[in-house]
């Protein structure tokens, strides 16, 4: 009797050791897949496994105004050690269709496609330009300045343009770009690009921005700062008729930019192209036909 008691009890003890055993896998698995940084779910149409969601370029979706498109279609699982701000930003790149369609094309950003649309518009980056980029790196803008000044001289029969980029930042070489490394803010970079200019230019563009502090009125005086730095480097370079466009953050100091262009373009616009992500206060002043220094 005592004997069949015995055997009972270590049959239950053995199932649940084998219970336990197969409870501590199952944690185990969890806990490893979990620490795994598999961040990326795809959790709707469009991002198939080995698949580019950029074969086909995204197509406009109806109640969209078509601004830096934003219907998410890739979420990203906030990875462990990472800031729900970088995540955002991470998912925000994922699903930006200018994002995408700079990295089919083989652009170094989605900020080529502002220049490229500021140009299509106001037509200021012709065969034969003179052109300074102020704040140029990675040098997105300079790869599309380069063919439509005919930078490199492909296009026989048209005027060879002359393109110089500088920044905080090195930037990997461009064929067809004059590339340099300085602060736009210190004393005498003026001096220093009119030297390497060596004459006078048809276009100053300025995409300058110092990183973000995340206070509003801050970073808008900064830019606004970069902003009025390099409209009197453009009064100083331009030949009469000459383009002058920069990025400004709307808020009071540019109104203050505004009135001292008109002082010396003829026009002056202010504009948001498509490319421009519609959450952000960015804008671009595109001021043509420069009066001249007499
Ligand atoms: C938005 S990015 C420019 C992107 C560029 N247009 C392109 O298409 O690749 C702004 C750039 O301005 C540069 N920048 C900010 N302050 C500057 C300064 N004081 N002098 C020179 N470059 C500056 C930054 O280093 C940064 O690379």
């Amino acid at each position: 009797m005592k004997a069949a008691r015995d055997g009972a009890a270590d049959a239950e003890v053995n199932a649940f050791w084998r219970f336990y055993g197969v409870l501590t896998a199952c944690v185990h698995a969890v806990h490893t897949l979990c620490m795994a940084k598999i961040a990326l779910i795809p959790c709707v149409t469009g991002a198939r496994v080995g698949k580019s969601p950029m074969a086909k370029p995204p197509a406009k979706k109806k109640n969209t105004s078509g601004r830096g498109q934003r219907d998410l279609t890739v979420k990203v699982k906030t990875a462990r050690g990472r800031k729900m701000s970088s995540t955002l930003w991470l998912q925000r790149q994922l699903n930006d269709p200018y994002v995408q369609r700079a990295q089919a094309e083989g652009l170094r950003g989605r900020a080529a496609y502002k220049i490229m649309e500021l140009d299509d518009k106001f037509r200021f980056l012709l065969p034969g330009a003179r052109v300074v980029d102020l704040g140029c790196a990675p040098g997105g803008w300079l790869q599309v300045a380069i063919p439509r000044i005919n930078a490199l001289g492909e296009r026989k029969g048209k005027p060879v343009g002359r393109i110089i980029g500088l920044d905080l930042q090195e930037v990997d070489p461009i064929p067809g770009a004059e590339l340099h490394v300085l602060d736009f803010m210190e004393d005498d970079a003026d001096l220093q690009v009119k030297q390497w200019l060596d004459g006078e230019a048809d276009v100053v563009m300025s995409d300058m921005a110092a990183s973000a502090s995340g206070h509003k009125q801050t970073d808008h005086l900064r830019i606004m700062a970069l902003c009025e730095a390099a409209a009197y480097l453009a009064f100083d370079v331009l030949a009469e008729g000459g383009t002058f466009v920069a990025k400004v953050l709307a808020g009071g100091a540019e109104a203050d930019v505004q009135r001292l262009l008109k002082l010396k373009f003829k026009k002056v616009a202010n504009v948001k192209p498509p490319a421009s992500r519609s959450d952000s206060s960015e804008k671009f002043v595109v001021a043509t036909g420069f009066k001249g220094r007499s």
